[in-house]
């Protein structure tokens, strides 16, 4: 099962489950998921992991051996406007999908987390580890680690295998260039689009913006297959490249992909934003794999939006 699996990260997941031969149900609202991002060969269904009873119909039925869970309300600034509804789907609705894991014996849950905030400000030269003290700062960060606790609860009490991947800053084909975060999606539409890009600044206006760690679909998805497979086993682990890596770099970056020049355009800095988050990668590197390089993760990315120029939902 792939909560989320019309998403970006999780549609990525389900065709990679699909070409290894699973049987895959796909859980998903499509409150900002795509029906264009369904797997033909997967199952869907059109469910709210808030609704208990209906996310029970579907384990019923389809009694998964493991499910990874990507369905979330994902956007930072809405937990900040919204933070009883960010609670409602990120922490209740994982509370339902834990249950039903119990109730139903699912071999493993895989849960999607993010590195890119729970550890609040990463200052240079520090990378950020999983051992590291946790400091969320937002209703978002606090809602996944939230639910890390329970995992590691469920873990312990009822015996649940589950495996938390925390995800840098993920980029690739089908994510959303129309959201306020996603800056590599937004900046190769804008580019393609002839439309000038916005580094925000991360202390200055002027400055190469925030400090990022971009991690590649391609590496999201790996991670996923293996936790899935139990190869990880019951723990936390970063998903990421350990490349520090500002918002000029990405827009730089994506123009010598795509072999455009636009203006760049520098805003103030906003608002909850951090200022540099970079994650550790060692264990990412051991165990998952050599990330995916910046400059080939961009290349493959600016041919997708040159190949699909008006992605409709
Ligand atoms: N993109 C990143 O950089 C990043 C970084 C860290 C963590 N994550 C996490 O990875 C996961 C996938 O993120 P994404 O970037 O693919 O976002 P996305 O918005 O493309 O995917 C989220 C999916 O969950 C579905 N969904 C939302 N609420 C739901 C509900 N109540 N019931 C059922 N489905 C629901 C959406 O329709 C969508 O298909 C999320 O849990 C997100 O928090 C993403």
């Amino acid at each position: 099962m792939v909560t989320g699996g019309a998403g970006f990260i999780g549609s990525h997941v389900v065709d990679a489950l699909v070409d290894d031969g699973h049987d895959v149900v796909i859980v998903d609202d499509l409150s900002s998921g795509r029906r264009s991002n369904l797997n033909p060969r997967a199952r869907f269904e059109h469910v709210d992991i808030v609704d208990a009873a209906a996310l029970e119909r579907v384990f019923a039925a389809f009694e998964p051996e493991a499910v990874t869970h990507q369905a979330a309300q994902t956007s930072v600034s809405v937990s900040t406007r919204e933070p009883a509804r960010d609670a409602s789907v990120n922490v209740v609705g994982s509370v339902n999908v834990l249950e039903a894991c119990v109730r139903h014996r699912t071999g493993r849950l895989v849960f999607a987390s993010t590195g890119g905030a729970i550890y609040g400000e990463v200052e240079a030269p520090r990378l950020a580890r999983v051992g590291d003290p946790t400091f969320p700062l937002s209703p978002y960060a606090c809602s996944k680690l939230a639910v890390e606790h329970y995992l590691r609860m469920y873990t312990a009490v009822h015996g649940l295998h589950t495996t938390v991947l925390r995800y840098a800053n993920v980029y690739g084909p089908r994510q959303d260039p129309h959201g306020e975060a996603g800056v590599v999606a937004i900046f190769s539409r804008r580019l393609l689009s002839a439309l000038a890009c916005r580094i925000n600044a991360r202390k200055d206006v002027g400055d190469d913006g925030c400090i990022r760690d971009y991690v590649f679909i391609a590496d999201v998805v790996r991670a996923n297959r293996l936790a899935l497979a139990g190869t990880l086993g019951d723990r936390t682990i970063n998903v990421c490249t350990g490349v520090a890596t500002t918002t000029r770099d990405i827009a730089e970056g994506l123009m010598s992909a795509l072999d455009l020049r636009a203006a760049l355009e520098h805003g103030p800095w906003r608002p909850g934003d951090l200022e540099r988050s970079v994650l550790d990668a060692a264990a990412m590197r051991e165990e998952i794999g050599e990330p995916v390089g910046l400059g080939d993760g961009l290349r493959q990315t600016a041919q997708w939006f040159r190949d699909h120029p008006d992605p409709l939902p």
